[in-house]
């Protein structure tokens, strides 16, 4: 029987520490990390016509809709780097967005493998939020005080410029947070029901979340 390709879905609110420990598990677990987030980025900077279309939601901290945001991830992990598994990070974040999901792994025969959850209260989130700065060129993601470049403003990674997102200014960063109250919440109770969600406590240090998250990962391979 052929090995059911590795499905790890990260969920948590803006801020959580998603991209963070994303990048750290895709690397550990030999799978891409596919941040629909950094795709709809990606296309606003090279202002693509799908990058248009998402800017102003982005911009307002408004979901994209779901007939493109779907559309979007299901071509992605039609690619073939992702036959042996993927990360998924910032997708699914509605009801609709994560019934698209179970039937395109229904025709492709696969099962989500784990949903962690990373919880982190409201105060710490737009706090995190604030002090986020990221790396043009190679996505590395830093904070002004949790983690700090060596370099003001410099990527330690790759030399590259830091930038602010926009939409962590004070006022989008609170809007995203209450469309995530309103929106994406629910899909943590639609994995509850099937048993895939774990819960991690995401207020520990980027070392401590990420050594929780492996243990969940391999706990719920030894499960399967
Ligand atoms: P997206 O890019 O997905 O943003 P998000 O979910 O709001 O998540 P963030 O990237 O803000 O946070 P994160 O959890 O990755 O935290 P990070 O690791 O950076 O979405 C942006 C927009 O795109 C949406 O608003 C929407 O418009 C659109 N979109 C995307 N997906 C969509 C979808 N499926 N449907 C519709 N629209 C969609 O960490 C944050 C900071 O905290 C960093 O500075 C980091 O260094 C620091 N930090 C992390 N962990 C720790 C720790 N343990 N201790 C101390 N500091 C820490």
């Amino acid at each position: 029987m052929a090995t059911q390709p590795m499905i790890v879905i990260l969920m948590g609110p803006p801020g959580a520490g998603k991209g963070t420990q994303a990048k750290r598990l895709a690397a550990k677990l030999g799978i891409p990390h596919i941040a629909s987030g950094d795709i709809f980025r990606w296309h606003v900077h090279n202002q693509t016509e799908l990058g248009k279309i998402a800017k102003p939601y982005m911009d307002k901290g408004e979901l994209v809709p779901d007939d493109v945001t779907i559309a979007m991830v299901i071509d992605r992990l039609s690619q073939p780097d992702c036959a042996d598994g993927v990360l998924l990070d910032g997708f699914p974040r509605t009801l609709p967005q994560a019934q698209a999901l179970d039937e395109r792994f229904a025709e492709l025969g696969w099962c989500i493998h784990v949903v962690p959850y990373i919880r982190v209260s409201e105060e710490v989130l737009l706090r995190r939020l604030s002090g986020r700065w990221i790396c043009r060129n190679c996505g590395a993601v830093y904070h002004i005080e949790f983690r700090p470049p060596a370099k003001p403003g410099v990527c330690d990674v790759c030399g590259g410029p830091l930038y602010q997102r926009s939409d962590d200014k004070p006022e989008t960063a609170k809007r995203r947070l209450a469309v995530y109250f309103e929106q994406t919440e629910p899909v943590l109770a639609y994995y509850e029901k099937q048993g895939l969600l774990v819960e991690v406590d995401g207020e520990r240090s980027i070392e401590e979340v990420e050594q929780a998250l492996l243990r969940a990962v391999k706990f719920a391979e030894k499960g399967n």
